[in-house]
């Protein structure tokens, strides 16, 4: 078994490895991985043959770590152990202190002896979005996106802005933005799946949350889409349920080396991704 950094010629078997998942990712979405971060995707091989992958993404002192899975029949011989590691060692090799996951149940122990450790659940929601009418909640300019990334690095507490830029080029009229107080909210639509975060409101504020949630649902043409909330703001599953969002599954948020002092949970009413954070 070898450990090799990821290339645009393994996304085809990205996407399958995480169909068998049902993680609906697009060639797109590894592309977009792997230009956030070239160096920290990981492809595992058995005698050349690909059975596993992991992507790793990080924001200055902070990062994540994603898209841990390995083929059905190559399980339980140590290659997730090895790649959760891998990518540990590499973020750490970049000056990352404090690394994130989002961990299903059932995998908790297997990061627990990785030395991961548990922080807050976070539920998977989604919602029926036909009902929402189109909103008159500013659309973001470019102009208004470093505003932005000062914003959500106020509450993430790491430095999102490539993020941010690309999910605009992306997504143009998916990013939407707050005044007083100040928030915004971005949806990652493909033809596979419909995400919405990084939900950020300034000081937690509910109604600046709420205005961009409506106002995103009305602007999204998918019929469902789904949300990631963090309990760590009660007040964010709170709103979610308000609108009808419904709870999918649970995974754990989990971490690995130092807490993060300088993020505020208290303004984060959705994670961007459950790969990414
Ligand atoms: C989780 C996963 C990546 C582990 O990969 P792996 O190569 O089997 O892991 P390893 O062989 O290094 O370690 C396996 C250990 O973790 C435990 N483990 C792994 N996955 C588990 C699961 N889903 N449920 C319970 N235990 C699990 C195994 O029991 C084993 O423990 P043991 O060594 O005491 O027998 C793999 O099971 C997988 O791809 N699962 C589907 C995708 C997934 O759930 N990914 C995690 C997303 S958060």
């Amino acid at each position: 078994m070898r450990i090799r950094r990821m290339t645009p010629g393994d996304f085809s078997f990205a996407v399958s490895l995480t169909d068998s998942e049902d993680w609906a990712y697009v060639e797109n979405d590894f592309a977009r991985l792997l230009g956030y971060e070239p160096e920290g995707c990981f492809i595992a091989e058995v005698e050349k043959r690909p059975v596993g992958l992991t992507t790793a993404t990080s924001y200055g002192p902070v990062a994540w770590i994603g898209n841990v899975i390995v083929a059905e029949g190559s399980r339980g011989t140590g290659i997730g152990t090895q790649l959760v590691s891998t990518a540990v060692d590499y973020l750490g090799s970049v000056g990352v202190k404090t690394v994130h996951l989002a961990s299903y149940v059932n995998t908790i122990r297997f990061y627990e002896r990785l030395g991961f450790r548990q922080e807050f659940p976070v539920s998977t929601m989604s919602i029926d979005t036909t009902g929402f009418g189109s909103s008159d909640v500013d659309v973001a300019k470019e102009t208004d996106l470093e505003q932005i990334a000062a914003l959500d690095a106020a509450y993430f507490g790491g430095n999102r802005s490539r993020i941010i830029q690309r999910m605009w080029r992306d997504f143009p009229q998916l990013l939407l933005k707050t005044d007083v107080p100040a928030g915004y909210v971005i949806a990652t639509c493909t033809e596979k799946s419909c995400e919405i975060g990084p939900l950020i409101a300034e000081s937690g504020s509910p109604d600046a949350a709420e205005l961009l949630l409506r106002g995103i649902l009305g602007n999204v043409l998918a019929d469902r889409a789904r949300i990631f909330v963090p309990h760590a703001n009660p007040r964010a599953a709170e709103l979610a349920k308000s609108l009808g969002f419904e709870e999918d599954f649970r995974t754990m948020r989990m971490l690995n080396g130092e807490v993060n002092e300088a993020e505020r949970t208290d303004g984060i009413y959705a994670l961007g991704a459950l790969e990414k954070g």
